[in-house]
């Protein structure tokens, strides 16, 4: 991403004779009107929400990084970021039609496919919109806010199945994780005794403000915050009021585990081979080591049961010890997925290190290197091909993984401090969720958490109704409580509502 060369976009205009290849498998793209200097047959991309990530991506299609399309538009609610991103491209020879009212690019017959790198809460509306308006989509993960929303964007996604959908969970064409369900399956391990996701990546304060802030004069603000309540930012850390740090407020993100665990929950539920959603969730954790604006746990443990096996996902914000910017490391690394199994286990790293390992931990066998930078050219390749089953990122996984997510944060959000006692004795009976709550303890220790001041919240043990994708149990004022969570259910607001796609599912 930042070699960034105009001899890069050069070679753009020397794609032609690929991309008219792959045009031949279905409908030929960038007849309108070809971009001068582009060739005809490229898929004609607009990248929405261009600040950090989507710079990312709009970048890939201007230096011809992704082959076979090519950028003809951008829009970001920020003009200041859209003007930055409109130079950028100019600098390299790119010509871009610029918006900053989404739906206004969507009208545009100039454009084929859409890709979307907005903040969370818009993600599924803007997915369904893209859809109705008869794009091809790449979505950023996770695939929403809200579960309900989410189900939605899946069945707009089958309902406009003549076009191509893919979620940005790029794991999903990596080879190592390939090759290593493969070597699972096998069974020369033997059977799965667990699954556990970390996501030791280091989060510092995002520092204290006395109240509401200023919204800066470039941004729509409206616009900015779309399905979500509108309420002024109370943020204003190194990343100023609007962009990134709305990850750690429950109106727009989940906290880590919806920002980078999401892809370690989604390569751990694919590993051990979990369709859908567990039959359980239970999460504790808290929000510890310093004070300040953002409201999701920096640190949370969240135990989901499959019928298979377990899958235990744990966040850490906070350093190995007090002062120390390293992160703790689960057996290979920090931020990795391992599948526990009878005779060995599985760890596969997102540093890109993977492989299988005997009962005491020794290497038995390196896996193939991370592919998972393939995954944005392997939209383009599905679009080409107008096949959805070229595309490795199925919106539906991308789903159920995002609800594990919610799942997680929503225990968590109807749960309740308690002293480490009280913890230690209701998660006792499960051995998963006692291992990890004894190990998050001796984390917290070392970061000198004062319990007693900061005590861990303890969210309740709740069962999940799989295919009405809510809530269920006898416990009717929790389960109440829980289903009634925004992050399960946000139909949005004013011109920003979710239509209803799918299944009419109640709460
Ligand atoms: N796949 C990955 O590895 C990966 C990595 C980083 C980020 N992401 C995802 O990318 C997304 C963006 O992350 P970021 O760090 O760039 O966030 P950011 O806050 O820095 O940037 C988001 C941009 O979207 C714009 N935006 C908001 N609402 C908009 C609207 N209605 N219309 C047009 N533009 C709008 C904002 O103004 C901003 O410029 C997140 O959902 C994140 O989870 C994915």
């Amino acid at each position: 991403m930042n070699n960034w060369s105009r001899k890069d976009f050069l070679k753009t205009s020397l794609l032609g004779g690929s991309a008219a290849l792959f045009a031949g498998h279905g409908r030929l793209y960038g007849q309108t009107s070809p971009a001068a200097g582009s060739a005809n047959g490229d898929v004609r991309v607009g990248c929405v929400g261009i600040n950090a990530q989507g710079a990312g991506h709009m970048r890939d299609y201007v230096t011809g990084k992704i082959k076979g399309a090519r950028l003809v538009a951008i829009c970001d609610a920020d003009e200041a970021v859209l003007n930055r991103r409109k130079a950028d491209c100019e600098k390299e020879g790119g010509k871009v039609a610029t918006y900053r009212d989404y739906r206004k690019m969507l009208e545009s017959k100039e454009i084929d496919a859409i890709v979307i790198a907005t903040p969370n809460h818009w993600h599924s509306l803007m997915t369904i919109w893209a859809l109705q308006a008869g794009k091809d989509v790449y979505v950023e993960k996770p695939l929403s806010h809200n579960i309900w929303e989410g189900r939605q964007a899946v069945e707009a996604a089958k309902k406009y199945s003549k076009q191509i959908v893919q979620a940005g969970t790029q794991n999903r064409s990596s080879q190592d994780i390939k090759e290593a369900i493969a070597y699972i399956k096998s069974g020369k391990l033997g059977a799965i005794k667990w699954v556990r996701g970390t996501c030791y990546k280091p989060r510092d304060s995002i520092g204290l403000t006395t109240g509401p802030q200023a919204v800066p004069g470039t941004v729509d603000y409206d616009l900015w915050t779309g399905p979500a309540d509108l309420t002024p930012p109370r943020r204003n850390g190194g990343k100023g009021p609007i962009h990134y740090d709305w990850h750690w407020f429950w109106n727009y993100g989940g906290g880590d585990i919806s920002n980078q665990g999401i892809h370690q929950v989604d390569v751990a539920r694919w590993m051990l081979g979990a369709e859908g959603m567990p039959t359980s969730v239970q999460s504790f954790g808290g929000r510890v080591g310093y004070r300040d604006d953002a409201e999701t746990p920096n640190t949370l443990v969240s135990v989901f049961n499959y019928a298979k096996a377990p899958l235990i996902f744990e966040v850490r914000g906070l350093g190995r010890k007090k002062g120390m910017k390293a992160m703790d490391v689960y057996r290979t690394s920090s931020i990795s997925v391992t599948v526990q199994c009878e005779g060995g286990y599985v760890a596969v790293s997102e540093a890109g290190t993977a492989g299988i390992y005997d009962a005491d931990g020794k290497v038995m066998q390196k896996l193939a290197a991370n592919t998972n930078g393939s995954h944005r050219q392997n939209f383009i390749n599905a679009v080409q091909a107008r096949k959805q089953s070229v595309a490795n990122g199925l919106i539906e996984n991308c789903h159920y993984s995002t609800a594990l997510c919610h799942l997680g944060n929503i225990s968590y959000r109807v749960g309740a401090e308690k002293s480490n006692a009280a913890i230690a004795d209701a998660v006792k009976s499960s051995e998963a969720s006692k291992e990890a709550y004894g190990r998050m303890v001796e984390h917290l220790s070392a970061n000198e958490v004062d319990f007693a001041k900061t005590p861990a919240m303890l969210g309740p043990l709740l069962k999940i109704d799989g295919a009405k994708e809510l809530f269920t149990g006898s416990e009717k004022e929790i389960v109440a409580a829980a289903n009634k969570s925004p992050l399960m259910k946000r139909e949005g607001r004013g011109a920003f509502k979710v239509p209803q796609i799918g299944p009419k599912v109640v709460a």
